[in-house]
């Protein structure tokens, strides 16, 4: 009897320590709310999401300071940070390296003058991420890749804390942030307006509505003839842009 209760122990237990290992490397989800953390950070601890409630929120990874393709991102994002600030955006960069290590970096990153630019002041926070928790709960370890080093992870909150957008691309490749700034605009945009943004859409291009649920709708909505909208067939609906 206290052999079994003993096997069955180990079994719960054994059990347990999967599901946690499997919780632990699992990427939050779209509509989900952002896993929270507090952490160092090169401007000071950070509560996140808390902070920055009531903001769009992008929270962006990257494998390692002092790395080449890191740099040209951190410099390239540093590049259109203001623009992200009008769009009353907060970015916060992370990494499992460790505060000092953001902090040299960050100097060194803003002694650089990126394809013979001006070099770039540095204004969001880089937070640092030893124990790879941040890492563990966004499930940007991808252990197939390394189990120590984020991948390039992008996670686009909205003000209400809920994941609205993710992406991840592996070291190799740097990311376009024009693209995250475009994606960013496309989801504020489907917020404000209730629409849709089509392939390959750019602010300021027609934007599209939800289909008609049936022809016999699509046709009560060619009826009332508003000038703001048209259709190519009637399921596929553009709302003009202005
Ligand atoms: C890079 O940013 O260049 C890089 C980072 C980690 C592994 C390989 C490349």
């Amino acid at each position: 009897m206290r052999n079994s209760l003993l096997l069955a122990s180990i079994f719960l237990l054994s059990i347990t320590i999967v599901a946690q290992e499997n919780e632990t490397y699992r990427i939050p989800l779209i509509g989900e709310t952002a896993p929270e953390f507090t952490s160092q950070s090169t401007q000071g601890p950070i509560h996140f999401p808390d902070d920055y409630f009531g903001h769009w929120k992008i929270l962006f990874s990257h494998p390692a300071d002092f790395t080449p393709v890191c740099s040209t991102e951190i410099m390239e994002l540093a590049e259109i940070q203001d623009d992200f600030s009008k769009l009353d955006t907060k970015l916060v960069v992370m990494s499992t390296d460790g505060l000092n290590s953001h902090i040299e970096w960050v100097r060194s990153l803003q002694g650089i003058k990126l394809y013979d630019r001006e070099s770039v002041t540095i204004k969001f926070p880089l937070v640092s991420d030893p124990d790879m928790e941040i890492s563990k709960k966004y499930g940007m370890l991808h252990p197939a890749y390394s189990t120590t080093r984020d991948v390039r992870g992008v996670f686009i909150i909205d003000p209400e804390d809920k994941i609205c957008a993710t992406f991840f691309y592996p070291a190799t490749t740097g990311r376009n942030m024009e693209e995250i700034k475009r994606v960013l605009i496309a989801l504020q945009t489907s917020a404000k307006r209730n629409v849709l943004t089509p392939a390959n859409w750019q602010p300021g291009d027609d934007l599209l509505i939800e289909s008609p649920e049936s022809i016999e709708a699509a046709e009560k909505l060619a009826a009332k003839k508003n000038p703001d909208l048209y259709s190519l067939e009637w399921y596929l609906w553009f709302k003009k842009s202005k």
